[in-house]
């Protein structure tokens, strides 16, 4: 790791300046611009997490959000970025048919790199992507930042340490409603050239490494079914673009060791705005976590004495909790973009601690397997084995 320069901010303990470029500046780049701007404000780490420059397509609109995300500067020179010492960490966060091309510069310049899910668009290149950054000895990760709230991290440890039993059935929803106007433009994400898939790979992802995150369950087989209800959207002057990615995609599962799973992903489902939901049985408990009620942990255990079962509602936010006591007093909540701040502080803390980070890109290689799988099932209507 090159911890290149001192930062120049007014950082009383001067710590070493990790520089990060990001690629990208719309709605991730202001979710992850947040993090790098917040980090060492709640967290104490032995670096300092400088938002350094943003890469973007468009000079004068680079230089707006650099000015607004608080970055240094801005620029649309990708190369000369990768070409500069000085930057540690390349930031993907552009659309889906882009992280493979950036993302592989980024490693053939030694640079350590968090991309956003999905990794790419096929699992040949997240296989390739994955064997490079060990070849090329830099630290990578993925930004499935569901993994990081205070109540997914109590879920995990609960369901680690058995309070469920084992698990049998996983239950999972991710539910938006905002294609489910006909009138909403066409963009990168309603076209498989530049998003690979719909729903699925937007929101499944997500689901998916949820589950192997909190339960440490792999999947072994899975059974997909899709649909796109609107088949074309405005395109701007009048003009129609054709969708060809799903609106809706439902997913059965079959884990290893004989565990099950549901999962539906949906942009057309009307009042759902960001309704993501996982439900996990075991032999003697069952978990819920609901991102629109982020900070609770619903759990229904039948250790319980008879009289006084029924689910009980955990406010993660004490400081017993993951992250918690970082930000404010007990039951003082945190929101969507704390996800990522958290995501950076264990990036960071795994960097400089020559520590695993998950996910990473083997992740990302098992996620894009499950997806694949399941879009490939759509075509034969039958299950389809989840390659390994
Ligand atoms: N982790 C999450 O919760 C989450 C949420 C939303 C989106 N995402 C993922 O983040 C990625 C970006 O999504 P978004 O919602 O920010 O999209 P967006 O459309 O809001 O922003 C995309 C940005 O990338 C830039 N861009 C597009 N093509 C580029 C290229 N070839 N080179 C450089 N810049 C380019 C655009 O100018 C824009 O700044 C996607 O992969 C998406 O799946 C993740």
């Amino acid at each position: 790791m090159s911890l290149s320069s001192q930062s120049n901010r007014s950082n009383k303990k001067q710590l070493p300046a990790l520089n990060i470029a990001m690629v990208g500046h719309a709605f991730m780049g202001r979710a992850h611009g947040n993090a790098y701007r917040q980090v060492n404000h709640f967290f104490d780490l032995p670096v300092q997490v400088v938002p350094k420059i943003i890469v973007g397509r468009d000079q004068k609109r680079a230089n707006a959000a650099a000015s607004k995300l608080g970055f240094e500067g801005a620029t649309t020179d990708l190369k000369a970025v990768l070409a500069d010492p000085s930057i540690d960490i390349i930031d993907v966060a552009t659309p889906n048919d882009s992280h493979y091309p950036i993302s592989m510069d980024a490693l053939r310049a030694k640079k350590h790199v968090l991309c956003e899910k999905p990794l790419a668009m096929t699992l040949a290149q997240t296989k390739e992507m994955a064997k490079f950054a060990k070849k090329q000895k830099v630290r990578v990760g993925l930004w499935h930042n569901y993994r990081r709230a205070p109540a997914t991290m109590l879920a995990q440890k609960m369901i680690a340490r058995g309070d469920i039993g084992t698990v049998m059935q996983v239950r999972a929803v991710y539910l938006q409603d905002w294609l489910s106007d006909p009138k909403c433009p066409a963009s990168w994400r309603t076209s498989k050239a530049t998003a690979g898939s719909g729903a699925h790979g937007d929101l499944n992802a997500h689901l998916i490494d949820l589950t192997r995150a909190l339960t440490g369950l792999e999947f072994d087989s899975v059974c997909g079914m899709q649909q796109t209800f609107h088949k074309q959207r405005p395109a701007g002057k009048g003009k129609m673009a054709k969708v060809d990615v799903d609106d809706a995609f439902c997913m059965m599962a079959r884990f290893k060791g004989g565990a099950i799973g549901t999962y539906e992903a949906t942009r057309v489902a009307p009042g759902r705005k960001n309704y993501n939901c996982i439900e996990i049985s075991g032999t003697t408990g069952t978990i819920r976590w609901n991102l629109e009620r982020m900070n609770e942990l619903e759990v229904f255990s039948q250790k319980d004495t008879r009289d006084g079962q029924g689910f009980r509602t955990i406010m993660c936010m004490d400081d017993v909790h993951p992250y918690a006591p970082n930000w404010w007093p007990d039951g003082h909540i945190v929101g969507y973009e704390h996800t990522f701040v958290h995501h950076v502080k264990d990036f960071v803390e795994a960097l400089i601690g020559k520590k695993p980070f998950a996910p990473n890109f083997d992740d990302g290689v098992v996620v894009q397997a499950v997806l694949e799988a399941a879009l490939a099932s759509t075509k034969t209507k039958a299950w389809v084995k989840v390659p390994r």
